[in-house]
Protein backbone atom coordinates (compact mmCIF):
# COMPACT_ATOMS: atom_id res chain seq x y z
CA UNK A 1 0.00 0.00 0.00
CA UNK A 2 1.60 3.62 -1.07
CA UNK A 3 1.45 6.08 1.51
CA UNK A 4 -1.18 8.17 -0.09
CA UNK A 5 -3.42 4.89 0.26
CA UNK A 6 -2.72 4.56 3.92
CA UNK A 7 -3.27 7.94 4.55
CA UNK A 8 -6.91 7.51 2.87
CA UNK A 9 -7.31 4.68 5.30
CA UNK A 10 -6.37 5.92 8.60
CA UNK A 11 -9.03 9.51 7.45
CA UNK A 12 -11.81 6.55 6.97
CA UNK A 13 -10.90 5.09 10.29
CA UNK A 14 -10.81 8.63 12.20
CA UNK A 15 -14.30 9.49 10.28
CA UNK A 16 -16.35 5.90 11.65
CA UNK A 17 -15.33 6.74 15.09
CA UNK A 18 -16.45 10.44 15.11
CA UNK A 19 -19.69 9.14 16.56
CA UNK A 20 -18.43 8.05 20.07
CA UNK A 21 -17.81 11.98 20.29
CA UNK A 22 -21.54 12.81 18.98
CA UNK A 23 -20.76 14.29 16.41
CA UNK A 24 -23.16 14.74 13.06
CA UNK A 25 -21.64 14.30 10.46
CA UNK A 26 -22.53 15.49 7.25
CA UNK A 27 -20.99 14.72 3.62
CA UNK A 28 -19.71 18.79 3.04
CA UNK A 29 -17.20 18.01 6.74
CA UNK A 30 -16.05 14.10 5.76
CA UNK A 31 -15.28 16.10 1.84
CA UNK A 32 -13.53 18.70 3.74
CA UNK A 33 -11.14 16.27 6.06
CA UNK A 34 -10.70 14.09 3.04
CA UNK A 35 -9.19 16.65 1.37
CA UNK A 36 -7.09 18.41 3.63
CA UNK A 37 -3.96 16.86 3.85
CA UNK A 38 -2.95 17.26 7.69
CA UNK A 39 0.10 15.69 7.53
CA UNK A 40 1.21 19.11 5.80
CA UNK A 41 0.01 20.88 9.01
CA UNK A 42 2.35 19.49 11.79
CA UNK A 43 6.12 19.45 12.09
CA UNK A 44 8.26 16.93 10.22
CA UNK A 45 8.70 14.79 13.37
CA UNK A 46 4.86 14.33 14.20
CA UNK A 47 3.74 13.50 10.74
CA UNK A 48 3.53 9.95 11.50
CA UNK A 49 0.88 10.75 13.78
CA UNK A 50 -0.93 13.39 11.88
CA UNK A 51 -4.38 10.84 11.95
CA UNK A 52 -3.93 10.05 15.81
CA UNK A 53 -7.22 11.56 17.35
CA UNK A 54 -4.97 13.94 19.68
CA UNK A 55 -3.57 17.43 19.88
CA UNK A 56 -0.20 17.59 18.81
CA UNK A 57 2.71 20.07 19.54
CA UNK A 58 3.53 22.86 16.94
CA UNK A 59 6.15 26.23 17.34
CA UNK A 60 6.64 27.94 20.50
CA UNK A 61 4.61 25.48 22.65
CA UNK A 62 1.26 25.53 21.14
CA UNK A 63 -0.82 22.71 20.05
CA UNK A 64 -2.83 21.98 16.84
CA UNK A 65 -6.21 20.69 17.94
CA UNK A 66 -7.13 17.41 18.23
CA UNK A 67 -9.19 16.17 15.10
CA UNK A 68 -12.72 15.53 16.17
CA UNK A 69 -12.47 18.97 18.15
CA UNK A 70 -12.26 20.32 14.92
CA UNK A 71 -14.96 18.28 13.76
CA UNK A 72 -17.08 20.13 16.58
CA UNK A 73 -16.56 23.37 15.15
CA UNK A 74 -17.45 22.95 11.51
CA UNK A 75 -20.36 20.61 11.94
CA UNK A 76 -23.81 21.45 11.77
CA UNK A 77 -24.73 21.12 15.71
CA UNK A 78 -21.83 24.48 16.02
CA UNK A 79 -21.04 26.89 13.16
CA UNK A 80 -22.46 25.02 10.68
CA UNK A 81 -20.20 26.69 7.81
CA UNK A 82 -22.06 27.40 4.20
CA UNK A 83 -20.40 28.12 0.96
CA UNK A 84 -20.05 32.00 0.90
CA UNK A 85 -19.74 32.93 4.60
CA UNK A 86 -16.70 35.23 5.78
CA UNK A 87 -14.99 33.38 8.39
CA UNK A 88 -12.86 34.99 11.24
CA UNK A 89 -10.50 32.17 12.73
CA UNK A 90 -8.41 33.20 16.09
CA UNK A 91 -5.31 31.11 16.92
CA UNK A 92 -4.78 30.42 13.61
CA UNK A 93 -1.93 27.76 15.01
CA UNK A 94 -0.96 25.90 12.73
CA UNK A 95 -3.86 26.80 9.96
CA UNK A 96 -5.44 23.60 9.56
CA UNK A 97 -9.20 24.81 11.07
CA UNK A 98 -8.64 27.40 8.66
CA UNK A 99 -7.93 25.24 5.86
CA UNK A 100 -11.14 23.30 6.82
CA UNK A 101 -12.78 25.99 7.59
CA UNK A 102 -12.06 26.97 3.81
CA UNK A 103 -12.96 23.64 2.75
CA UNK A 104 -16.51 24.50 3.69
CA UNK A 105 -17.18 27.81 2.55
CA UNK A 106 -14.96 27.82 -0.26
CA UNK A 107 -14.49 24.69 -1.72
CA UNK A 108 -12.95 24.34 -5.78
CA UNK A 109 -15.68 25.25 -8.27
CA UNK A 110 -18.11 27.34 -5.98
CA UNK A 111 -19.88 30.36 -7.76
CA UNK A 112 -19.67 32.55 -4.83
CA UNK A 113 -16.76 30.97 -2.22
CA UNK A 114 -16.11 32.45 1.19
CA UNK A 115 -13.40 33.47 2.57
CA UNK A 116 -11.13 32.51 6.15
CA UNK A 117 -9.28 35.40 7.64
CA UNK A 118 -7.14 33.87 10.24
CA UNK A 119 -5.07 35.70 13.31
CA UNK A 120 -2.16 35.06 15.02
CA UNK A 121 -0.64 36.73 17.72
CA UNK A 122 3.47 34.51 17.96
CA UNK A 123 4.87 36.18 14.71
CA UNK A 124 6.93 32.45 14.86
CA UNK A 125 3.21 30.98 14.11
CA UNK A 126 1.96 33.53 11.45
CA UNK A 127 5.12 32.31 9.38
CA UNK A 128 4.58 28.59 10.38
CA UNK A 129 0.63 28.94 9.11
CA UNK A 130 0.94 31.28 6.05
CA UNK A 131 3.44 28.83 5.13
CA UNK A 132 1.23 25.68 5.21
CA UNK A 133 -1.59 27.47 3.43
CA UNK A 134 0.45 28.37 0.80
CA UNK A 135 1.79 24.81 0.21
CA UNK A 136 -1.59 23.17 0.71
CA UNK A 137 -2.87 25.32 -1.80
CA UNK A 138 -5.46 27.96 -0.12
CA UNK A 139 -3.62 31.02 -0.23
CA UNK A 140 -6.57 32.53 -2.04
CA UNK A 141 -9.25 31.41 0.40
CA UNK A 142 -7.50 32.05 3.61
CA UNK A 143 -5.71 35.01 4.29
CA UNK A 144 -3.66 35.00 7.80
CA UNK A 145 -2.88 38.16 9.59
CA UNK A 146 -0.56 39.07 12.49
CA UNK A 147 -2.72 40.47 15.42
CA UNK A 148 -4.44 40.17 18.56
CA UNK A 149 -7.69 38.14 17.76
CA UNK A 150 -9.99 39.20 20.73
CA UNK A 151 -10.06 42.48 19.04
CA UNK A 152 -11.52 41.10 16.13
CA UNK A 153 -10.51 41.96 12.83
CA UNK A 154 -12.95 45.59 12.35
CA UNK A 155 -11.65 45.71 8.69
CA UNK A 156 -13.21 42.93 7.33
CA UNK A 157 -16.42 42.89 10.04
CA UNK A 158 -18.93 41.37 10.02
CA UNK A 159 -18.12 37.81 9.88
CA UNK A 160 -20.69 35.27 9.37
CA UNK A 161 -18.94 32.77 11.78
CA UNK A 162 -16.48 33.51 14.66
CA UNK A 163 -13.88 30.50 15.56
CA UNK A 164 -11.42 31.24 18.49
CA UNK A 165 -9.29 27.92 19.11
CA UNK A 166 -7.84 29.63 22.69
CA UNK A 167 -9.23 29.81 25.79
CA UNK A 168 -11.02 33.08 26.99
CA UNK A 169 -12.16 33.88 31.27
CA UNK A 170 -14.83 36.42 29.24
CA UNK A 171 -15.97 36.47 25.69
CA UNK A 172 -14.30 39.82 24.04
CA UNK A 173 -16.67 42.75 23.16
CA UNK A 174 -15.59 43.28 19.72
CA UNK A 175 -16.04 39.40 19.12
CA UNK A 176 -19.89 40.24 19.62
CA UNK A 177 -20.08 43.24 17.75
CA UNK A 178 -18.41 42.17 14.88
CA UNK A 179 -20.66 39.18 14.24
CA UNK A 180 -23.37 39.44 11.24
CA UNK A 181 -27.64 39.49 12.70
CA UNK A 182 -27.57 35.39 12.43
CA UNK A 183 -24.08 35.21 12.84
CA UNK A 184 -21.96 32.49 15.74
CA UNK A 185 -19.34 32.88 17.50
CA UNK A 186 -17.84 29.90 19.22
CA UNK A 187 -15.21 30.62 22.03
CA UNK A 188 -14.10 28.18 24.70
CA UNK A 189 -14.71 30.20 28.04
CA UNK A 190 -13.55 29.47 31.63
CA UNK A 191 -10.20 29.03 34.09
CA UNK A 192 -6.89 27.55 32.47
CA UNK A 193 -7.58 23.80 32.74
CA UNK A 194 -10.87 23.26 31.81
CA UNK A 195 -13.68 25.30 29.98
CA UNK A 196 -17.03 25.41 28.44
CA UNK A 197 -17.60 25.79 24.77
CA UNK A 198 -19.79 28.03 24.24
CA UNK A 199 -21.57 29.02 21.14
CA UNK A 200 -23.36 32.25 20.94
CA UNK A 201 -26.30 33.51 17.88
CA UNK A 202 -26.82 37.16 17.74
CA UNK A 203 -30.49 37.24 17.06
CA UNK A 204 -32.31 38.97 14.82
CA UNK A 205 -33.34 41.24 17.02
CA UNK A 206 -29.72 41.92 18.06
CA UNK A 207 -30.04 39.84 21.56
CA UNK A 208 -27.63 36.65 21.53
CA UNK A 209 -28.33 33.44 22.36
CA UNK A 210 -25.95 31.10 24.01
CA UNK A 211 -25.52 27.10 24.11
CA UNK A 212 -23.36 25.37 26.38
CA UNK A 213 -21.13 22.74 24.14
CA UNK A 214 -19.94 20.77 26.83
CA UNK A 215 -16.21 20.62 28.51
CA UNK A 216 -12.66 21.35 26.85
CA UNK A 217 -9.38 21.92 27.70
CA UNK A 218 -7.69 24.60 25.14
CA UNK A 219 -4.51 26.67 25.41
CA UNK A 220 -5.13 30.13 26.73
CA UNK A 221 -6.03 33.17 24.73
CA UNK A 222 -3.36 35.97 25.39
CA UNK A 223 -3.86 39.38 24.70
CA UNK A 224 -6.11 42.47 25.88
CA UNK A 225 -9.05 39.71 27.04
CA UNK A 226 -6.60 37.14 28.51
C1 LIG B 1 -5.00 25.47 20.04
S1 LIG B 1 -3.98 26.57 19.13
C2 LIG B 1 -4.89 26.71 17.65
C3 LIG B 1 -4.75 25.61 16.69
C4 LIG B 1 -5.06 26.03 15.28
N1 LIG B 1 -6.43 26.45 15.10
C5 LIG B 1 -4.65 25.00 14.27
O1 LIG B 1 -5.43 24.65 13.39
O2 LIG B 1 -3.49 24.56 14.34
C6 LIG B 1 -4.33 28.18 19.82
C7 LIG B 1 -3.63 29.31 19.11
O3 LIG B 1 -4.15 30.55 19.58
C8 LIG B 1 -3.12 31.50 19.53
N2 LIG B 1 -3.52 32.67 20.31
C9 LIG B 1 -3.57 32.82 21.65
N3 LIG B 1 -4.01 34.06 21.97
C10 LIG B 1 -4.24 34.70 20.81
C11 LIG B 1 -4.72 36.01 20.48
N4 LIG B 1 -5.04 36.91 21.42
N5 LIG B 1 -4.84 36.33 19.18
C12 LIG B 1 -4.53 35.44 18.19
N6 LIG B 1 -4.07 34.20 18.44
C13 LIG B 1 -3.94 33.83 19.74
C14 LIG B 1 -1.92 30.73 20.06
O4 LIG B 1 -0.71 31.36 19.77
C15 LIG B 1 -2.12 29.38 19.37
O5 LIG B 1 -1.42 29.32 18.16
Amino acid sequence: MNSQDKILEEKKRILSKLGYHRISLNERMADAFLKVPREEFVLGNYMDRAYVDTPLPILAGQTISAIHMVMIYISPSCTDPQIGDKILEIGAGSGYNAAMFAEMVAPEGSDNPGHVYAIEIIPELVEFAKNNIEKTGYGDRVTILQSDGGLGFQQEAPFDIISVAAASKTIPPPLLEQLTVGGKLVIPVGKRFYQELVLITRDPDNKYSERNMGGVAFVPLTGRYG
